[in-house]
């Protein structure tokens, strides 16, 4: 019989976390450690990296941090290249400008795309290589409700999360025949810094609260579920996918609620 308790066990697996300074890549980092797997913490932030791979070695897992800017492609590539054991990628740095379309300027554009689209392109694309040579693996790419639902300011953001999200079917599609597999997550609002100046707006913070079907915002912690099933056995037959955690946000008007 197939043994059901395996299907989160991670155990041997190598896992690779860029982001993993901070927010949404921390939670992932710790939840892919929990369940067995040596991971590598990598981020711009050597520091917020090395926390994170102490908090993962004190609490009896494995982790090592090294500095990561998915912004240099040869550097991006070097690095994955030389992991021969990479069995998940998770990706999640993103930037966001927000600001209406017609006051966004060349440069403001550039900078998000630069690192939200080309960004992850550069790394999933490193990744899906060596996983490629191996028969084996599972990228995962943090995009965001955004890929599919938009508010005013967030036509740049929005357009690269779609975009993250479209490359990663794509790359699901050339990929399973070689074994690996490939999905984006959703989230929902996310109390981490990336979305600090919204909870410095209460009446901001609130409303989004609101929005959700679960009335509230997210900790980071409630990513890792998904990205543990994604990179796990629980998950073989996962790809292709965007995988929401959004509390209900994109399932739900939520602009008024008729008096039943
Ligand atoms: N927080 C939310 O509400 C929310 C909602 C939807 C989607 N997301 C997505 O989830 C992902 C993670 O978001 P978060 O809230 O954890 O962000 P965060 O700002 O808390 O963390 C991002 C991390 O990426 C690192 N980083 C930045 N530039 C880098 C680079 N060039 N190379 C390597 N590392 C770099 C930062 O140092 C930081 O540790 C993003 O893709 C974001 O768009 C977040």
């Amino acid at each position: 019989m197939y043994d059901y308790r395996k299907l989160f066990d991670l155990s041997g697996r190598q896992a690779l976390v860029v982001g993993a300074g901070s927010g949404i890549g921390e939670a992932a980092a710790c939840g892919l450690a929990a369940h067995g797997a040596h991971v590598l913490c990598g981020d711009l932030n050597l520091e917020g990296a090395q926390r994170v791979a102490t908090e993962i070695d004190l609490a009896g897992g494995r982790a090592e941090a090294i500095s990561f800017d998915m912004r240099d492609g040869a550097a991006t590539a070097r690095i994955v290249a030389d992991l021969p054991d990479l069995d998940v990628l998770v990706s999640t740095p993103a930037i966001n400008v927000r600001k209406p379309l017609l006051d966004i300027t060349e440069d403001e554009f550039d900078r998000v795309m630069s690192l939200n689209l080309k960004g992850t392109f550069r790394l999933i694309t490193a990744a899906g290589r060596n996983m490629k040579a191996r028969g084996k693996g599972s990228i995962i790419a943090f995009a965001s409700i955004r890929a599919v639902t938009v508010e005013p300011g967030q036509g740049v953001y929005a357009a690269t999360k779609a975009g993250v999200l479209q490359m990663c079917r794509a790359l699901a599609a050339e990929l399973a025949p070689h074994g690996v597999r490939v999905n984006a997550i959703g989230p929902g609002v996310v109390d981490t810094p990336l979305t600090a100046p919204i909870a410095a707006n209460q009446d901001w913070y609130n409303a989004y609260a609101q929005k959700s079907a679960l009335g509230r915002w997210a900790k980071p912690h409630e990513m890792a579920g998904a990205v543990v099933y994604l990179a796990s056995d629980a998950g073989s037959f996962v790809t292709g996918t965007l995988t929401l955690v959004d509390g209900g946000w994109t399932a739900v008007d939520g602009r008024f609620a008729p008096p039943l």
